[in-house]
């Protein structure tokens, strides 16, 4: 097969209509608005009432996106959805495909927390350098309110709801300029919305367990250290494959976790924190979402032009955390 380099063509968010903000969420939790944008620079979040599905949110990103790429549904050959928080364990992005009315793509769920989008990058990057699928839809959505300790203000006041989506096509210049990917199992205990089930004791031989998922638990500041440390030095390894100095990125879009978390790293790297993207006072973190809704956010407000060269990262449980370097547009 021909090995073929890729565009991103098209980029679109959707998020739910209710936004909750600092001063309404110290009526669920004991916390206060200075608290909250002082350690995490969030001011609101989106969140999802229970009438969204994360299906719909990730359609109606998708479709923006296919718009501003000029590609028809029926065009798209795979559709990638990372997300930690599907609508149906057995998968969400068929569903997404069928919304779309994207009849020919093959379509199906990645999980890598937050630095899912990341990671789906490159998965759609492999299929399309290696001339497998020509337009990929590639979809970050995570509706997390479903499952947040609503009791625990350490984690309760950082998460939002939504949904951000790119088109990726094959073209014969390649702008994924380079990529680092990473996974530590062994800090798995730090970040976690683990399953918990119950033994059930079907025959006198044969017991299973049945159940559900707990709430989130995080270690704050073990995930802050692992971030303030990983994502720099991953960073500086794809700008090494991409043959490219810091100073040469036009702009940096981070999963959008805490403020202070995008301070530190642009400062590691000696970025200016001008050219780190930052919309997460308004929507908190979104997970799998956040990287293609600040992404889309930039592009649509005319920061980000053709030919920019956008460093983004991606971090988050497993532990996982990774980078991509990609030349925005054709
Ligand atoms: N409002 C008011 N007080 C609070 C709140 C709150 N929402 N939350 C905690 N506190 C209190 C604590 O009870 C504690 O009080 P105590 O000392 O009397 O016990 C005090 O504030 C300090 O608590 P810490 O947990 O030590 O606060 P810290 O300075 O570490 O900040 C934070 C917490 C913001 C969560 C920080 O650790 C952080 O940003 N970590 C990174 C987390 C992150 O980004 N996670 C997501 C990344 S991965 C992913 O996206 C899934």
């Amino acid at each position: 097969m021909e090995r073929v380099g890729l565009a991103i063509i098209g980029c679109g968010s959707a998020s739910p209509a209710v936004s909750l903000d600092n001063d309404g969420l110290s009526q669920v939790v004991e916390t206060s608005d200075e608290w909250i944008a002082t350690r995490t620079g969030i001011r609101r979040r989106c969140l999802a009432d229970p009438g969204y599905s994360l299906a719909q949110l990730g359609a109606a990103a998708a479709a923006k996106a296919l718009e501003m790429a000029g590609v028809a549904p029926e065009e798209v050959d795979l559709i990638l959805l990372a997300t930690s928080t599907p609508d149906d364990l057995f998968g969400t992005a068929s569903v997404i495909q069928a919304r779309l009315g994207a009849t020919r793509a093959v379509s199906f769920d990645l999980t890598a927390a937050c630095s899912g989008f990341v990671f789906g990058l490159v998965t759609a990057a492999q299929f399309i350098r290696t001339g497998v699928y020509r337009n990929v839809v590639l979809i970050g959505g995570d509706i997390l309110s479903r499952w947040v300790d609503w009791s625990d203000r350490r984690t309760c006041v950082l998460f939002g709801d939504g949904a951000g989506a790119v088109v990726i096509q094959a073209d014969p210049i390649d702008r994924l300029l380079g990529f680092e990917l990473h996974s530590d199992g062994s800090q798995n205990a730090c970040l976690n919305l683990a399953y918990q089930g119950e033994s059930k004791v079907l025959t006198p031989d044969v017991t299973i367990a049945q159940g559900g998922y707990r709430p989130i638990t995080m270690n704050g500041q073990e995930v802050y250290k692992f971030a303030v440390r990983k994502v720099p030095e991953v960073m500086e390894k794809t700008f090494f494959h991409a043959g490219l100095d810091a100073a040469e990125i036009d702009w940096v879009v981070m999963h959008q976790a805490n403020q202070r978390i995008l301070d530190a790293v642009a400062d590691r790297l000696s970025i200016p924190r001008e050219k780190v993207i930052s919309n997460l006072a308004k929507y908190g973190n979104t997970s799998a979402a956040s990287i293609p809704l600040a992404l889309d956010e930039a592009v649509r407000d005319g920061r980000i032009q053709p030919g920019n060269k956008i460093a983004m990262s991606g971090f988050g449980a497993g532990l996982t955390w990774g980078a991509a370097v990609v030349q925005w547009g054709k």
